[in-house]
């Protein structure tokens, strides 16, 4: 299926102009930018966005809020079978949608809802792609296509799978409302499950092995005490003891 995609040399952010083209009532559309200079990410973080790396934004129509992780969980899908489509690199999904090699993450998702008037979703994914130079703050956990392979890759052909790979997800599962599809796809891709984890909320600190996914997307998380417990994606920040 051919997508409309609108590129543009330099945005803010892909999210912004997602939004602007949301007001003049567009869906189904994809935004992507050569260059960033105000890009977020989750929990309001500032995204590092240079020449070099993927940064693109699907807008959606949505009807129902409480299924937009599995948007989420489709895109990070789409963008581990891109990157192996085109790289032959294998990488896997960190809980709920971070795409890691190595320990070292290589691109983020954020999705972002409107509801009320106009009801409407954002997913947007940040690849590092051709960069090979990060800010100090990120260097040592972040890494690129391109400092994995030593080559540079096509950044057209690439989005273009992933947008590709995004679809082919969204019209056969999400549409369709068969979203134990996705996660059945997602948890083949994610390295959390059998791991020690750290869960940090701005109040809370948890510690425990991550037993499971449920059929929401939920991680479920056995305590010491074998307590099991559901985190929810939102404010936490989890990473591996
Ligand atoms: C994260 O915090 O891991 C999510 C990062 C999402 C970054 C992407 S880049 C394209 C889109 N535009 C933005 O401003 N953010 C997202």
């Amino acid at each position: 299926m051919n997508q409309e995609i609108h590129h543009f040399k330099s945005l803010t952010s892909t999210q912004d102009k997602s939004k602007q083209f949301a007001k003049k009532g567009e869906r189904n559309i994809v935004i992507i930018a050569d260059k960033q200079t105000k890009a977020r990410g989750r929990f309001n973080r500032k995204w590092h966005s240079s020449k070099g790396g993927l940064w693109m934004s699907f807008l959606l129509k949505i009807e129902n809020v409480s299924n937009l992780q599995f948007l989420t969980f489709s895109a990070a899908i789409a963008v581990v079978r891109a990157i192996k489509e085109i790289g032959k690199i294998n990488t896997k999904i960190k809980w709920p949608n971070d795409v890691y090699f190595k320990g070292k993450k290589l691109c983020g998702i954020l999705t972002e809802g409107v509801f009320g008037k106009e009801n409407y979703v954002i997913v947007g994914v940040g690849l590092n792609v051709n960069q090979i130079k990060f800010p100090n703050s990120i260097k040592k956990n972040t890494t690129s296509l391109k400092t994995i392979s030593n080559k540079n890759f096509d950044i057209k052909i690439l989005s273009q799978i992933i947008v590709n790979e995004f679809y082919s997800l969204y019209n056969k599962y999400y549409l369709k409302g068969k979203y134990e599809k996705i996660v059945e796809l997602w948890r083949k891709y994610c390295d959390t499950l059998n791991k020690e984890v750290v869960v940090k909320s701005k109040t809370k600190k948890i510690e425990g092995e991550a037993i499971d996914i449920d059929k929401e997307g939920n991680l479920l998380i056995k305590l010491k005490s074998k307590k099991i417990i559901k985190i929810i994606e939102g404010d936490i920040k989890l990473s591996y003891n």
